[in-house]
């Protein structure tokens, strides 16, 4: 009877001990769990992937702050500017899945992405129709850096005194945005008709798409869904969408989605910023109660091109680079003198700093970054955080340039957010549970074992102590059960 009792606890904790071994190093319910997850990640009509997919719920949110001049005359006189920080002018996006069509016997979907933008009163420091700021003009610095090296010259300088432009003009943050007829670009309009009548740095955004993405379902390969492979009819793009850019990629694709990792780095593609930026993790966070990985560019994205080689690209004309953290988009919008940078030039040239009174750059709020589940890939929450300069100048032939220093003169930042919905939220964190709690059954067999294994030992050490007839009575039903 004893005999039987010691074989029996014996032989269960071994057992208990090797098959949870065996399963972790297997790695078998880590697959189960895996596998659960790739099931999930297919384009499938009916779904709730694929409604998610066609209508996102997690709300998307772009705000505006503005620096308002409030030293226009000084400026000209060759004095730092005094800006004023006005902000912020919240606008939900709305960006539906459109003209969506599937392809190819359910591997392929073709669809538009348009973005409408709702203004949000409650989010918003005041009426964006009402409120004025006093900014850089960029029509005018536009028409007065073109005008400067063609023959146009002459009739700019007759037109900039005829319609009172100056250096520094007056509009709601509504025109601004969404744009303004510029009497002066009208009239210019004439001489070339290419040159666009009307200004606004998101003019003719609200409702547009950026044209037709043709991606994979992950029918045939988990790993391959909502992969890009065609972009306005250009193939093999390889990238995701995400919903703070317009795409997004790993370095090796095969990782980035649907699983991540520490090492991945995280390309996100924006028409706005003419370029990719890439992201590297930085620390392990938790936001509410989802664990993720924080991605951020690192310092040396934003770095000079003498520190990284890898901007020398963006030094137009060759070996005319900008300082750090500043990029030259003129290309992009049609010669204006625009560039991007960090907001409040955070990780920028410190000159650009010195040159604005009012800048106040910090990394909680003018930092770009990206939190992703690693399990399941999910975006967690993400803020895009940039900001508009103009680069003035003295120009000799226009008085409208005064005695201007030469410097980024920031217009405005914005920062594109998005925050997992908390209906999703929700969803996710059963996911999670449920997964973790697969993951964890080998501990709890191992745990049994060990128990086993303390017993054994007790009823094997028992005999050197003398009997007692009780105890192993009241032992061998509990064994016998278990
Ligand atoms: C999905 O199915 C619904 C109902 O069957 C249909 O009306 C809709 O057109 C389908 N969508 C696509 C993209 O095929
Ligand atoms: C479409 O997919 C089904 C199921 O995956 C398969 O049986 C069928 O042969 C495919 N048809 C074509 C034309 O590829
Ligand atoms: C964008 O367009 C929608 C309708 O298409 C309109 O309701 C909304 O007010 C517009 N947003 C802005 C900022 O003009
Ligand atoms: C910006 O400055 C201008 C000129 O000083 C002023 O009229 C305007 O009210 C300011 N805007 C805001 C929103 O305070
Ligand atoms: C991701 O983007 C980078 C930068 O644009 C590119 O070099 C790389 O090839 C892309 N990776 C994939 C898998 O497309
Ligand atoms: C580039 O940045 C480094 C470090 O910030 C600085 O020492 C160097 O002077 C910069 N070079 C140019 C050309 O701006
Ligand atoms: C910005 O780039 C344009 C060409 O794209 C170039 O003509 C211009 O000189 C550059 N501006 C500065 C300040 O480097
Ligand atoms: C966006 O960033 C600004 C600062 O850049 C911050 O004040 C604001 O709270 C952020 N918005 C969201 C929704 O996170």
């Amino acid at each position: 009877m004893r005999k039987l009792c010691l074989v029996t606890t014996g032989v269960l904790a071994l057992t208990f001990l090797i098959v949870s071994i065996s399963l972790l190093v297997a790695r078998v319910l880590q697959k189960v769990v895996d596998l659960q997850v790739k099931q999930e990640m297919v384009l499938r009509n009916g779904t709730d992937v694929f409604e998610m997919w066609e209508e996102p719920t997690p709300p998307v949110y772009v705000q505006f702050y503005f620096f308002n001049l409030t030293n226009p005359l000084e400026v000209l006189n060759g004095e730092s500017p005094l800006v004023k920080e006005i902000g912020p002018y919240t606008y939900r996006e709305y960006r539906p899945r459109v003209d969506v069509h599937i392809l190819d016997n359910d591997t392929e979907v073709s669809s538009l992405n348009p973005k409408t933008y709702f203004f949000e009163r409650e989010m918003s420091v005041g009426d964006p129709e009402v409120d004025l700021i006093r900014t850089v003009n960029v029509p005018a610095v536009y028409a007065m850096n073109l005008a400067s090296e063609t023959p146009l010259r002459f009739p700019a300088e007759i037109l900039l005194f005829i319609y009172n432009e100056d250096m520094f003009t007056t509009h709601s943050v509504h025109e601004l945005l969404w744009g303004y007829t510029d009497r002066f670009l009208n009239a210019l309009h004439k001489f070339r008709p290419d040159i666009d009548s009307e200004f606004g740095y998101y003019k003719k955004m609200n409702g547009t798409d950026d044209g037709e993405y043709i991606m994979l379902s992950g029918a045939m390969n988990y790993l391959d869904f909502t992969r890009i492979i065609k972009w306005r009819g250009k193939e093999s793009l390889n990238w995701w969408t995400s919903p703070i850019s317009n795409m997004i990629n790993g370095t090796d694709g095969s990782t980035f989605h649907p699983l991540i990792d520490k090492d991945e780095t995280i390309y996100i593609f924006s028409s706005d910023f003419c370029r990719s930026l890439y992201l590297n993790f930085e620390k392990y966070v938790m936001v509410d109660g989802i664990p993720a990985y924080r991605f951020v560019p690192p310092q040396k994205f934003y770095a000079n091109a003498s520190v990284n080689p890898d901007n020398a690209g963006f030094c137009v004309p060759a070996g005319n680079c900008p300082g750090a953290g500043l990029l030259n988009i003129s290309v992009c919008k049609q010669g204006a003198p625009i560039f991007l940078s960090p907001p409040h030039f955070y990780q920028s040239d410190e000159q650009c700093v010195r040159d604005i009174d009012g800048m106040h750059p910090n990394k909680e709020d003018h930092e770009t970054f990206l939190d992703l589940n690693p399990l399941t890939g999910m975006l967690i929450q993400a803020a895009k955080r940039m900001q508009i300069n103009v680069y003035v100048k003295k120009l000799p032939d226009f008085v409208q340039t005064g005695n201007i220093r030469t410097m980024y003169f920031p217009v405005m930042y914005l920062n594109e957010s998005v925050m997992l919905d908390k209906a999703s939220a929700q969803k996710l964190k059963s996911i999670l549970l449920e997964s973790s709690a697969i993951t964890n059954i080998p501990f709890i067999i191992m745990v049994l074992g060990i128990l086993f294994g303390v017993v054994f030992v007790v009823l094997a050490c028992k005999p050197l102590q003398g009997r007692e007839e009780g105890s192993e009575d009241e032992r061998a039903p509990l064994i016998r059960t278990s």
